[in-house]
């Protein structure tokens, strides 16, 4: 779990950055991403997604378990690199997260509003340390500086101030004098709390504190507990990976950011289990990897970065070793800074050698053509958020279009589109719908094809535009003549005519 997100609280949106409100409301508006429980006014950190949100996440889902499952990347030395999948179960034995140290330490400092009621990441607040007078403002990392300034100014502080972090010993000798973010009076925040992130729940009907479990926090432990399992069961031997996608819950002080920081999210994780003396040639390898994999995916290029961690915030599990690199995304909400989207960490033997120790089980590889060589596997972890990925997805495909009726459109990777395919007959009348009825039955089982009769042309154009689809397929009178419809390419709007018994040869050359 890491700590520091680069300015990852609200910021006005940059030129040719999306503003998050006209993001989230497309989100609503087409069917992309909706509240939890809306109609009960939502619950605070939990999103469904709706018809198109899940047709996204599921490409995305899709186009990792193919670059790591099906057809793994080929290493350094040339050779195609073994990685496995694996589905494990999202409730373990408590005594797993003992072992893992999350029950111990996988906690976040909270402080708490006496006054507004509400909660903060103590690690993300600073406060602007006057020498007169008796009210020190506190503000969320990342505020803009022109709200800084206008809170100061309103309060009537004058002179030299210096910034200091919330958690600072400073700070917690002078707690009376410090006012909240969202506070009218100094001195209603509490001392930092540490607070542990894993949701729990009860086994049984008895619901006594024996009968305590915790709902996973990240995909990697189903992974470790298995590691035994799958070397005896599979041909793998080290160096191999075991791939997990599934959901994570995290009990998060402060979800924000629209779905960037949920409570109930889902991952996509793999596990590289190698030598101790070849982890840093893997862990460069992965660093690499996945940064060119999000590019792939579409991201854009200076949108993305690598920003290693600093010591001090270090996973418990990443303390020693070649530590953990993140690769970044520009989110609308940290440009021109960056956000997390995924954690490349060297884990060394950290967990294997844990649960040897709390299980009693060996952990340690005897490679049968070398007997001397025993060694517990160095982990290297590339840890990609999948629901964060959608976000970072949508972000980037957002563009604004002032030429269009739609004002905008998604740039979304044609691999990606929820939709690859709308057929439009240009009139409801004249045979069109029957033509294009036909054509839809002939492609619906290859792509995900709508077929959409109402309304004018332009205004099915513009939802199409708005969904992101890569191409419409438009039936016209003419059809009947030249057997063929009209292909119109979402993000130039040029058109070109394709026969009709050409099309699902001309969509698969594109999509697939
Ligand atoms: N197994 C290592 C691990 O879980 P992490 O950095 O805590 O590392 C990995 O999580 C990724 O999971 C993050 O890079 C992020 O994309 C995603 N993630 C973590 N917490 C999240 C949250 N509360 N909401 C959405 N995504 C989250």
């Amino acid at each position: 779990m890491t700590k520091a997100q680069t300015a990852e609280t609200a910021a006005p949106a940059q030129s040719g950055i999306v503003d998050m409100d006209d993001l989230v409301a497309l989100c609503k508006r087409r069917g992309f991403v909706f509240r939890a429980s809306e109609i009960y006014d939502g619950i605070n950190g939990f999103w469904d997604y709706g018809p198109l949100g899940v047709a996204l996440k599921n490409n995305l889902r899709d186009l990792w378990w193919q670059d790591m499952v099906i057809a793994p990347p080929v290493g350094p030395d040339g050779k195609v690199l073994e990685i496995v999948g694996l589905d494990s179960s999202i409730i373990q034995n408590p005594k797993a997260w003992e072992a893992s140290g999350h029950v111990a330490g996988f906690n976040d400092p909270m402080a708490d509003c006496k006054e507004t009621k509400l909660r903060y990441r103590a690690d993300h607040l600073f406060v602007c340390v006057f020498e007169e007078g008796n009210v020190w403002p506190a503000f969320m990392e990342g505020e803009d500086e022109h709200a800084v300034q206008k809170r100061i100014h309103k309060l009537g502080l004058k002179g030299e101030f210096m910034r200091l972090p919330f958690t600072d010993k400073k700070i917690a000798a002078n707690l009376a004098k410090v006012q909240g973010p969202d506070a009218k009076e100094p001195g209603s925040l509490t001392e930092p709390r540490s607070f542990n992130l894993m949701f729990k729940t009860f086994i049984g009907a008895t619901a006594t504190e024996d009968d305590v479990a915790y709902l996973r926090p990240e995909t990697a432990q189903g992974i470790f507990l298995n590691y035994r399992n799958v070397l005896s069961s599979s041909r793998v031997k080290p160096p191999f990976g075991i791939a997990q996608i599934g959901k994570a819950f995290r009990n998060e002080v402060t979800p924000r950011n629209f779905i960037y920081r949920s409570r109930e999210f889902e991952q996509m994780e793999m596990e590289w289990f190698c030598h101790p003396d070849d982890a840093k040639m893997w862990f460069d390898f992965w660093m690499e990897q996945r940064k060119d994999w999000w590019k792939k995916v579409g991201l854009r290029d200076e949108n993305l970065l690598i920003r290693p961690h600093d010591q001090d915030e270090l996973s418990h599990y990443a303390k020693e070793g070649y530590g953990t690199v993140d690769v970044e995304y520009r989110f609308p909400f940290t440009a021109p800074g960056f956000g997390e989207l995924e954690g490349v960490a060297h884990r060394c033997n950290f967990d294997l050698t844990e649960h040897q120790k709390h299980s009693g089980t060996k952990m340690e590889y005897v490679d049968p053509q070398a007997p001397d060589d025993r060694f517990i596997p160095h982990v290297i972890e590339p840890a990609a958020g999948l629901t964060r990925g959608v976000l970072a997805v949508l972000a980037d495909a957002y563009t604004a279009d002032p030429s269009r009726p739609s004002k905008m459109f998604m740039k979304f990777n044609p691999k990606l589109a929820p939709v690859k395919a709308a057929v439009l007959p240009l009139l409801s009348k004249d045979g069109l719908p029957e033509i294009a009825e036909k054509l839809y039955m002939s492609l619906r089982g290859k792509f995900m094809t709508e077929i959409d009769i109402k309304q004018n042309i332009g205004k099915r154009y513009a939802r199409q535009d708005e969904i992101g689809t890569p191409f419409c397929l438009t039936v016209d009178p003419e059809t009947h003549d030249d057997q063929a419809v009209t292909v119109r390419h979402r993000d130039t709007m040029q058109q070109e005519r394709i026969a009709l018994d050409k099309v699902e040869a001309y969509l698969a050359e594109k999509l697939l």
